[in-house]
């Protein structure tokens, strides 16, 4: 193996300085594996030769090295119970306080979009006839917005949740894969966001999805990043995390709710802090 320690904390140091993202002593193996093919692809012979053209490379090549180290793990409807908690608790107290404008969901850190899609359907379920709704999906990654964007899913990704009556009601075959219907996808889009530094303006939202990326971060980041979260939520919004992550010993201005086996978390119905901006991770 080639990467030294130095290399390895060199690579560490740029994932946290671009994306917050913590890579501990014992990833060597990983960071080297997916730093190969980046290599290759831009004519390096070894990581080592790319990490030195790193050093004073451009930002293109700094963001594909980021990309390639970030986990993107994803399901259909993943741990369920985050999907029940919107149709049976969330939905019914955001109409009756929204009651004529488009319901506003964002998926924050939304991988190759399985997430947003997964909303889409739920809302599609759950929703009033004729009841509008608009989701936001974002991630880091351009490749895992490209993916999202595009909505076309292999037989495996299928495979991993979706349920049959899902799949004939709301895709279409594309060749040898699977697409979402354009009924559906023309109520989501996708942007680039890093949740790391300061969020570009956006509409605010009556629930946030920031599920399964807050375990990548450090307390500091965390704190950070549900900060600014919250400022994009509307008073009283929803915000969910994923099964290993909870604001709890980090923030205490968010309300948790307890809801079957798992917990969802509620903004102040006002917001009562002024929140000191962090702009960097
Ligand atoms: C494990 S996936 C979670 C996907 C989905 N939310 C879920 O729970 O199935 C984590 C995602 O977070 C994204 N990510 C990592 N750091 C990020 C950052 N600083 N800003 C935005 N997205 C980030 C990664 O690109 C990846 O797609």
């Amino acid at each position: 193996m080639e990467m030294t320690p130095a290399l390895f904390a060199f690579v560490a140091d740029l994932v946290y300085r671009e994306a917050g993202m913590v890579l501990r002593p014992g990833k060597e193996y990983l960071v080297e594996s997916r730093l190969k093919p980046v290599a290759k692809e831009t004519g390096h012979a070894t990581v080592g030769s790319l990490a030195n053209a790193l050093r004073t490379g451009s930002t293109s090549l700094r963001t594909m090295v980021v990309e390639a180290l970030t986990i993107n793990e994803t399901s259909w409807f993943r741990d369920r119970e985050p999907f029940s908690a919107l149709t049976d608790t969330i939905l019914p107290d955001v109409l009756a306080r929204n009651t004529t404008g488009p319901l506003r969901i964002w998926s924050a850190a939304c991988s190759s979009g399985q997430e947003p899609y997964s909303i889409a359907i739920t809302l599609e379920k759950a929703l009033p006839p004729g009841r509008k709704y608009q989701i936001m999906g974002s991630d880091l990654s351009e490749e895992m917005l490209r993916r999202s964007r595009a909505g076309r899913f292999n037989q495996l990704e299928i495979n991993r949740g979706l349920p049959a009556t899902d799949l004939v009601t709301y895709f279409q075959r594309a060749g040898a894969e699977w697409e979402v219907i354009p009924r559906i996808r023309q109520n989501l889009s996708f942007q680039r966001v890093n949740l790391c530094t300061t969020l570009p303006p956006m509409q605010k939202f009556d629930v946030v999805f920031l599920r399964n990326v807050l375990i990548y971060f450090e307390p500091e980041t965390k704190r950070a990043v549900l900060d600014r979260i919250r400022q994009v939520l509307n008073p009283g919004g929803w915000l969910l995390l994923g099964a290993a992550e909870s604001t709890v010993g980090i923030d205490s201005v968010f309300e948790r709710v307890p809801v079957g086996r798992t917990a969802i978390y509620r903004a102040p119905a006002q917001e009562r802090l002024k929140v000191k901006e962090v702009t960097q991770c």
